[in-house]
C-alpha cells in the first residue's frame, strides 16, 4: 500500500450511474427522485462505490426524459427541489461519495428561453442555434439544407414558420442543436457549468460531446450501408455532423475552466458511427491525456459477444490507442443500451460474475449502471407500456431504451421496494424480482452477484495494483482471459474462463472448470 497523496479519485474509484427516475421513489408518485437517492446513500456506501453520476435532473419538459433541458440551473420538480439537491450533495460528500452531473451541451429543449429568443430573433440570440435557409428544389419547392438525419427518426431539420428557416436537431425536433461556433453560446454554457462547480459537484458526464460542433458549410454526409439497424440515420457516415476539429478547442477551454476546481473531472459520451468500433475516435477526445476530457467512453465493449478473445482484442486496442498520459475507462451497460445481463449473459449469474470481475480488475475507471450489481435484466415492453420516443418509433423492431430503465429492485414485494405497493411505477418492474433478483434477497446470500460486486469493490480499495498497477495479458486458451496487475512489488493474477467447459489454466496444471474465476494475490 502507498499513501493517498497520489490518489486521484476519478482514476482509482468506481462510478455508479443512477437513472434518477428509476432509483427510489421517496415522494410516492411512482417516479424516483433526489430524496430517494439520498435515502439510498447508505446502501451505496455499503456497496463501496466512489461516485454517483446522475442522468439529468434539470428542469425539463421530459420529451427525452431530461436530455432536453429547459433550465440548466434548476432542478425539475419531478425530482425535487434545489434544497433536495444540496442535501444530496452534502450527504454524499459526508460518505466520501462524489457527485457527477450529466451536462447536455449539444442541444437544449425547444422551450429553453434561449431557443425562444432565437426563434424570435431576440436579445441578440438569433445565431445561438443552427439555422439555415431552405434550398430551392425543382419548380421552386422547398428543400432541406442537407441530408442529415435525426437519431430519433426523420430529417434533422425542422421548418420554423416564423423565421422561415430550418433549424437543426440531431435528436427530437424539441431538442434544437446549439451553435457552438458562436462564442456567446460557449460563454453562456460554461457559466451554467460553473454554477454547479461552485456548489461543489465533482464533475460532469458530457452528453454526445463529439456532436457539438458541426461542419461550417453544412455539407451532406456520405451514405454507407449498415445492416443491423433500421434507421436511415445509420445509413450515413457521420462525417460532417460529428467530430469536427473545433470540438477539441472547446474541450480544451472547458478543461481549463474545470481545472480551477479541485479534483473535478469530465467523462465524455463519444459516438463514432453507429455499430462501428472506433476506440481511436474516443481516445482523441483525451487530447494529450491532460488537456481535454479526463475520460472518454469507448462503447466498443458494448458491441462484443461473450467471448474472452473478443474482450481481449477490444481491450488491447483500447489501451493501444490511448494517448500516453491518457486514462482508460470501461462500461458494460448504461441507460441507452441493453443491459449486459441480458445482452451478454442471457440471465446467467455465473457469466455476470465473470463480467463483474473483468470490469473491476481491468486498468482504468469502471462505470457501473444501477441494478447491474444484482443482475437486473431488460424487460420486454408492450407497445402500450413504452415511454421512450425511440421505442415508440421503432417498436417492435427495436423496443427503445425503456427495457434497460426499469425501476431498481430493492425488495421482493409489490413495487419492488422502489415505490409503495399500491403506487404505479413510471415503468413496470422486471419479473425477475419474483425470482430473488433484489437487493434484500441478495444481501442475505454470500454467493450472490451483489456480494461478488461488493467484495471486488472492497478488494480494489485494499490492493493498489488493481487500481494503479500496470496490466499484462498472458497467453491463454482462446476461451480464457488471463492478466496480471502489478504495482510496487504486489501483484494480482486474474484468470477468467468464459466457457462452460473445462479449459487449461495458463498458470498451472489445474484445469479451470466452466466459468471459473481465479483471482490470486502475491
Ligand atoms: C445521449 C443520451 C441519451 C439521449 C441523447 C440525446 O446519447 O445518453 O439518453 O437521448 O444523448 O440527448
Amino acid at each position: 500500500m502507498t499513501g493517498q497523496e497520489d490518489y486521484l479519485w476519478w482514476k482509482h474509484g468506481v462510478v455508479y450511474q443512477i437513472y434518477p427516475r428509476s432509483f427510489y421513489d421517496a415522494s410516492g408518485d411512482g417516479t424516483g427522485d433526489l430524496a430517494g437517492i439520498c435515502a439510498k446513500l447508505e446502501y451505496l456506501a455499503w456497496l463501496g462505490v466512489d461516485a454517483i453520476w446522475l442522468s439529468p435532473v434539470f428542469d425539463s419538459p421530459m420529451r427525452d426524459f431530461g436530455y432536453d433541458v429547459r433550465n440548466y440551473t434548476d432542478i425539475d420538480p419531478l425530482f425535487g427541489t434545489m434544497e433536495d439537491f444540496d442535501r444530496l450533495l452534502d450527504e454524499a460528500h459526508r460518505r466520501n461519495i462524489r457527485v457527477i452531473l450529466d451536462l447536455v451541451l449539444n442541444h437544449t429543449s425547444d422551450l429553453h428561453p434561449w431557443f425562444i429568443d432565437s426563434r424570435l430573433r431576440r436579445s441578440g440570440r438569433d445565431d445561438w442555434y443552427i439555422w439555415a435557409d431552405a434550398k430551392r428544389g425543382v419548380g421552386g419547392t422547398r428543400r432541406r439544407p442537407n441530408n442529415w438525419r435525426a437519431a430519433f427518426g426523420g430529417s434533422a431539420w425542422s421548418w420554423d414558420t416564423g423565421r422561415k428557416q430550418y433549424y437543426l436537431h440531431l435528436f427530437l425536433p424539441q431538442q434544437p442543436d446549439l451553435n457552438w461556433r458562436n462564442p456567446e453560446v460557449e460563454k453562456a454554457m460554461f457559466s451554467e457549468a460553473r454554477f454547479w462547480l461552485e456548489k461543489g459537484v465533482d464533475g460532469f458526464r458530457l452528453d454526445v460531446i463529439n456532436y457539438i460542433v458541426k461542419d461550417a458549410r453544412l455539407r451532406s454526409n456520405p451514405y454507407r450501408i449498415h445492416r443491423t439497424f433500421p434507421r436511415r440515420h445509420d445509413q450515413q457516415n457521420h462525417m460532417y455532423d460529428r467530430n469536427q476539429p473545433e470540438t477539441h478547442s472547446v474541450l480544451k477551454r472547458f478543461r481549463t475552466m474545470l481545472d480551477v476546481y479541485h479534483e473535478t473531472f469530465t467523462v465524455g459520451e463519444i459516438y463514432p458511427n453507429e455499430g462501428v468500433r472506433e476506440p481511436a475516435t474516443s481516445a482523441r477526445y483525451l487530447g494529450d491525456g491532460e488537456d481535454e476530457l479526463h475520460l472518454a467512453f469507448d462503447f466498443s465493449l458494448l458491441e462484443l459477444p461473450f467471448s474472452a478473445t473478443a474482450f481481449r482484442q477490444a481491450l488491447e486496442t483500447w489501451y493501444r490507442v490511448l494517448p500516453e498520459r491518457g486514462w482508460p475507462c470501461h462500461v458494460l451497460s448504461n441507460h441507452d443500451k441493453s443491459r449486459a445481463m441480458t445482452r451478454l449473459c442471457g440471465g446467467s449469474v455465473e457469466k455476470a460474475k465473470i463480467l463483474a470481475t473483468l470490469l473491476l480488475t481491468q486498468r482504468g475507471t469502471p462505470f457501473m449502471y444501477y441494478g447491474e450489481e444484482i443482475g437486473m435484466q431488460d424487460r420486454f415492453m408492450k407497445k402500450s407500456e413504452l415511454q421512450d420516443p425511440l421505442g415508440k418509433l421503432y417498436w417492435p423492431l427495436f423496443q427503445g431504451r425503456d427495457p434497460a430503465r426499469t425501476p431498481m429492485q430493492w425488495e421482493t414485494r409489490r413495487g419492488g421496494g422502489f415505490c409503495a405497493g399500491d403506487t404505479v411505477p413510471w415503468l413496470p418492474l422486471h419479473e425477475s424480482l419474483w425470482k430473488g433478483c433484489s437487493v434484500s434477497e441478495q444481501q442475505s446470500d454470500p454467493d450472490s452477484l451483489l456480494f461478488c460486486y461488493r467484495s471486488l469493490l472492497l478488494r480494489r480499495r485494499s490492493r493498489d495494483e488493481l487500481t494503479r498497477g500496470n496490466l499484462t495479458f498472458l497467453p491463454s486458451h482462446p476461451d480464457v482471459l488471463a492478466y496480471r496487475r502489478e504495482y510496487a512489488g504486489e501483484a494480482s493474477l486474474i484468470i477468467l474462463n468464459f466457457s462452460k467447459y473445462q479449459r487449461p489454466c495458463p498458470e498451472d496444471g489445474n484445469d479451470l472448470t466452466g466459468y471459473e474465476i481465479r483471482l490470486t494475490e502475491s
